[in-house]
């Protein structure tokens, strides 16, 4: 088959997934001197259409690993409404320098069941969204270059019509999410957490709302969360006047411990 066209399709709230899987489709598309684009469904509105593929696509399908799995509320737009028709695929999932775990797993099986043949696939270490004392700065510049060579490779397979890749570390079909643990080893419950906004700095300028990839967040009144958060930061780190903050004990607590147990650098994966 023909590659005519590269992609990145990602969900970013944070920015890292995004980084990474541009990196990967840029380098990519410049070994075969293809047109790349990126397709974004971080925000509700671009998950409500169809995304649909076909023979001469190359898809890096890439998103950040939560509680070691694929996002559990992305999962069904995932699943049910990205079609490969046959494109091939770069499956990728970034984590927070704690462990990729079964994500890799379940996202190159939703893409195998959805029509994509899967030519190669990565886990990316990058900053953690909530405990940036984890990976900071990650993907760095070796990162980087590390993304780059393995674009590079899934071109030079697409081009050879190499074979697809056959597995991925991980359960399949995963059976559990990681649990998170507080500091004092029990789990931390913080489910029904949500972003606390101090009424003080807050502008009322719309960002939280316009970037909540839940679309949790009252426009009138951003202090209100009116629907479910997955507790992705985006809110928090894209408030321009520092307004949101968590301040539930149990996920302060888990983040303490993630601090205390997984500072040492961790080492992507990548398999082809
Ligand atoms: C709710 C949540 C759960 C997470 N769970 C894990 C995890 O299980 N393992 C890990 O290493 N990192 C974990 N992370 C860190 C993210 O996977 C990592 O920071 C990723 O790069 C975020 O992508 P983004 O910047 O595109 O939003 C988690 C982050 C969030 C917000």
């Amino acid at each position: 088959m023909t590659v005519e066209r590269v992609y990145a399709a990602y969900f970013s709230p944070c920015g890292n997934v995004k980084t990474a899987a541009e990196a990967i489709g840029h380098a990519a598309a410049k070994a075969m001197c293809l047109p790349f684009e990126s397709i974004d469904f971080t925000l509700p509105q671009a998950r409500t259409v169809e995304m649909v593929f076909g023979p001469g696509d190359l898809v890096i399908l890439a998103t950040p690993v939560y509680a070691g799995r694929v996002p559990n509320k992305l999962m069904p737009y995932i699943r049910d409404h990205i079609y490969g028709n046959g494109a091939l695929c770069g499956a990728a999932v970034c984590f927070g320098n704690r462990a990729f775990d079964d994500a890799l797993a379940e996202l190159y099986m939703l893409a195998k069941d959805n029509g994509f043949t899967v030519l190669g696939a990565a886990a990316v270490a990058t900053e953690h969204s909530f405990a940036p004392t984890l990976g900071t700065g990650r993907p760095d510049e070796a990162d980087l270059a590390a993304l780059a060579a393995f674009g590079e490779a899934l071109a030079k397979k697409a081009q050879k019509n190499g074979p697809a890749l056959k597995t991925v570390p991980g359960v399949m079909p995963p059976e559990r999410y990681y649990t998170p643990l507080r500091a004092d080893g029990a789990p931390a419950k913080f489910l029904k957490a949500v972003p606390r906004t101090d009424m003080e700095k807050c502008t009322r300028c719309g960002t939280c709302a316009k970037m909540c990839p839940m679309g949790s967040v009252a426009p009138k009144d951003p202090a209100v969360t009116t629907g479910v958060c997955i507790k992705c930061q985006a809110c928090i780190r894209l408030c321009p006047a520092g307004a949101r903050y968590f301040d539930d004990g149990d996920f302060l607590s888990h983040r303490a411990m993630l601090m205390a147990n997984y500072a040492r650098r961790a080492e992507s994966a990548f398999f082809l």
